[in-house]
């Protein structure tokens, strides 16, 4: 009886749809992390064309990255390909690297302390759900070097001079 009740439970435990990978991700599962996506903004920098056409993509192009890409004082940064991103990782690493997660201007990287493992999890089924597409976004430009457009550059006033110069 215990056996059977245990055997049960590590059974559901398997099953569960946030740690048992995409090919068991429940379909409840894939819409929450779409609207996650949808309202984090995710696919504002990280689908190409998304802004421009008021928030609508060709699914091929979805989180494919290098939509938004930005330059300032930390160089050229180009946001990545989710979609390729997601498959080299497991849902737990997907996990475990949001939530160390601290990168250069402009990702909202903090924005993830607002979510649940599950969510973090429903975000990945619906990102792994599209299915690998596109090519890896440009590496990040250290500054000072030539970085390929497009790109939004941040402009800072010019340090300020002390008085009498
Ligand atoms: C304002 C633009 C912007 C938004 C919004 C945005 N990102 Fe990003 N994201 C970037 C940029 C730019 C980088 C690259 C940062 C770098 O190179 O240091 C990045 C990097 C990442 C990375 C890679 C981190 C790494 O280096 O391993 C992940 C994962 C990621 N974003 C996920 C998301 C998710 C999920 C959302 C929605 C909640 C999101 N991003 C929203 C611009 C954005």
């Amino acid at each position: 009886m215990i056996k059977a009740i245990l055997a049960c439970a590590v059974g559901i435990l398997l099953t569960t749809p946030a740690f048992a990978g995409n090919k068991t991700a429940s379909s409840k599962s894939i819409q929450h992390g779409e609207f996650l996506v949808g309202y984090g903004g995710c696919q504002d920098c990280h689908t190409p064309g998304w802004a421009e056409h008021g928030g609508q993509a060709p699914k091929d192009m979805l989180l494919t990255g290098g939509g938004t890409n930005f330059q300032g004082p930390w160089g050229t940064t180009y946001a990545p390909n989710l979609r390729l991103y997601v498959q080299k990782l497991t849902v737990r690493e997907w996990i475990a690297r949001l939530r160390a997660l601290k990168t250069r201007p402009a990702m909202p990287w903090w924005t993830f302390r607002y979510l649940s493992d599950k969510d973090l999890a429903d975000m990945y089924a619906y990102i792994h759900s599209l299915g690998p597409a596109g090519q890896p976004a440009h590496a990040w430009v250290p500054p000072g070097q030539e970085a390929p457009p497009p790109y939004l550059k941040l402009v800072l006033p010019p340090a300020a001079q002390p008085a009498g110069h």
